[in-house]
């Protein structure tokens, strides 16, 4: 029966397939990443002897979220201005423990060659000016399916381990509404963001001293001297 009301959710059908292969690459894309970063991982920690990040947490934007961001670009929901417009359908956090390995990561990530990098903000040199601090990435990365290689957008964001900690209590703060203090609530944060800029620096410090009086015998095992 071809009535107009099979021939709407013929439609409907399409967009909803549409939808979920997307999601589907948007997947693929994080995992690619994600893989990429556990072999630098396992690489980095065969050399250094200690892991360069402590997790790794991969999350797909919701649709409700998708709906909502576009909403707030002034754009209507469609495949194309999810591709266009939205970076972080796909997003990656990297916790490290210092501030160093994140560079080090990063350096490494940006040298493959199939990666493009699309933009990268250092918040961690930069802070903003609430104390917020971290290192985001878009990149591209291509996917290879069964007919078509396409080039996918992914966020990645790295921070040390204390860095993620003061995000999260922030985030708190600021998906909750009628905050009392809330003035003083974020006079306290900058102060405790820059702490812990300060914190990370001396841990840093600390490690590279007792990394300096560290020879690694021949059979690999670890001699402190
Ligand atoms: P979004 O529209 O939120 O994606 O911001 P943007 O396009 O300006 O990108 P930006 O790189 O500044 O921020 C991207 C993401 O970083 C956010 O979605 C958060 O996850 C995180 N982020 C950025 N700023 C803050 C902040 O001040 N506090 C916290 N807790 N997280 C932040
Ligand atoms: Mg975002």
């Amino acid at each position: 029966m071809g009535t107009k009301a099979n021939k709407e959710k013929n439609i409907i059908d399409n967009s909803v397939q549409e939808f979920q292969q997307l999601m589907m690459q948007y997947d693929c894309a994080m995992l690619e990443v994600k893989t990429k970063l556990e072999v630098l991982n396992k690489e980095l920690s065969l050399v250094h002897s200690r892991n360069p990040f402590e997790s790794i947490k991969c999350r797909i934007k919701s649709q409700e979220s998708i709906i909502g961001k576009l909403e707030r670009h002034g754009l209507d929901f469609s495949i194309e201005n999810m591709e266009k417009e939205l970076n972080d359908i796909a997003g990656i956090r990297v916790i490290c423990s210092f501030p160093e390995d994140i560079y080090m990561l990063v350096d490494s990530l940006l040298q493959q060659d199939d990666i493009i990098l699309i933009e990268q903000k250092d918040y961690i040199k930069n802070p903003k000016p609430n104390g917020y601090r971290s290192l985001h990435l878009i990149l591209e990365i291509p996917i290879f399916l069964t007919n078509e290689k396409k080039h996918m957008r992914v966020e990645v964001q790295f921070r040390t381990i204390a860095m993620d900690f003061w995000a999260s209590l922030e985030h708190k703060m600021k998906y909750k509404k009628h905050i009392e203090n809330a003035e003083s609530i974020s006079e306290e944060l900058k102060y405790c963001a820059d702490l812990i800029s300060q914190l990370d620096r001396r841990m840093e410090q600390i490690r590279n001293r007792i990394d300096s009086h560290t020879t690694y015998k021949s059979s690999g095992a670890i001699k402190s001297e």
